[in-house]
């Protein structure tokens, strides 16, 4: 049998971890023959209910799940960290500024990111899904000088699954049909949905679709705004959307996408596409041998063009208002 990998989950008592621990311990993170060890990282207040959510994982009886441990200390919580998960995040309480939300939320990433960079193991992998997602993550990876850049992620997963099951709702046609979407940009109302270079059926998307106008006045808006229509329709944010996005993205970076199709991520920027070296902004990318290649050489249409800069402008902006903070 093989050795256990690590994974820590912060804001493990929030609703995305209620929905996200289980399928982890059931091995649909990583593969139904890798034993997990959970490291569960919460704020004092939420250490009881963690607490809770430990003994229902333990009535499971998972095979795989090879321990359960609970943490208010996040260097403890990340000693030996093989993926992290970083769920807990501040929200935007009433009449907050944006400058006061990046302040709190870098409360959160810089510490959580210095004690990636003292425990975790040399394969470490981060998704952030708490918001603002690319932010977030940028501020852990800069507090994480000895941890590659690229082993930080932001989420945009559920995005690209809100996108295809957008498509395949107006085409009458599976998701499983559907390839190369493409999400562009920030995890926020200014994000990209690209169908330019996606097919449905074996046809160009275009095509399949048909519908220039619904592209741009029903598609792009509705998958960037289908956050806030969850929250107005449930009474409460995406949670077990959120959370199949997170296992999903993971899955597909540690074993590959698959031949032939593509997903989304925010990774720190190469250059890639004229988006600013360093920005996390999503782009189209394959995952290879447990690492992210982002998709070369599309052809950016002007209309594109313009949405893509005005997601990555909001970027710099994130960045540099992190960065006059003293967080970066
Ligand atoms: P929630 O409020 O139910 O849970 C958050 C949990 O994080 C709470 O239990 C809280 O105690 C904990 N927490 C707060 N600060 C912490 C810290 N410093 N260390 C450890 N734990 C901490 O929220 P929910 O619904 O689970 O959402 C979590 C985050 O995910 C939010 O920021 C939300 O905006 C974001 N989100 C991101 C999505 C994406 O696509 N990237 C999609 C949906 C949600």
């Amino acid at each position: 049998s093989t050795a256990p990998v690590t994974v820590t989950v912060t804001g493990a008592a929030g609703q995305i971890g209620y929905a996200l621990l289980f399928r982890i311990a059931s091995g649909q993170l990583l593969g139904a023959d890798v034993p997990v060890k959970l490291n569960l990282l919460e704020i004092p207040q939420g250490m009881k209910a963690a607490q809770g959510t430990a003994m229902e994982l333990d009535d499971c009886a998972f095979p795989l799940l090879a321990g359960v441990d609970i943490f208010d200390d996040p260097t403890a919580a990340f000693d030996g960290v093989n993926i992290g998960l970083l769920v807990g995040a501040r929200p935007r309480g009433p009449g907050m500024e944006r400058g006061d939300l990046l302040a709190a939320n870098g409360g959160i990433f810089g510490p959580q990111g210095q004690a990636i960079n003292a425990g975790a193991a040399d394969d470490v992998r981060v998704l952030v899904v708490g918001n603002p997602a690319n932010t977030n993550a940028l501020i852990a990876s800069a507090h994480a000088p000895d941890v590659p850049a690229d082993r930080f992620n932001a989420m945009m997963r559920l995005d690209h699954n809100r996108a295809l099951a957008q498509l395949a709702a107006k085409t009458g046609t599976p998701v499983s049909e559907i390839r190369k979407v493409a999400i562009w940009g920030n995890h926020s109302a200014k994000q990209y949905p690209d169908i330019a270079h996606a097919t449905i059926g074996g046809r160009p998307a275009v095509d399949a679709v048909g519908d220039e106008a619904w592209v741009s006045d029903e598609f792009v808006p509705t998958v960037a705004k289908r956050g806030a229509a969850i929250i107005e329709a449930r009474g409460a944010s995406s949670a077990a959307s959120a959370a199949n996005a997170a296992i999903e993205h993971v899955h597909d970076w540690v074993n590959g996408t698959p031949e032939g199709d593509w997903t989304s991520v925010a990774l720190p920027s190469d250059g890639s596409y004229g988006v600013p070296e360093g920005l996390v902004s999503s782009f189209p990318a394959v995952s290879k041998d447990g690492a992210w290649e982002i998709v070369q050489g599309l052809d950016i249409a002007a209309g594109a063009r313009e949405k893509i800069d005005a997601s990555v402008a909001e970027l710099a902006e994130e960045r540099d208002a992190v960065r006059e903070l003293g967080l970066l």
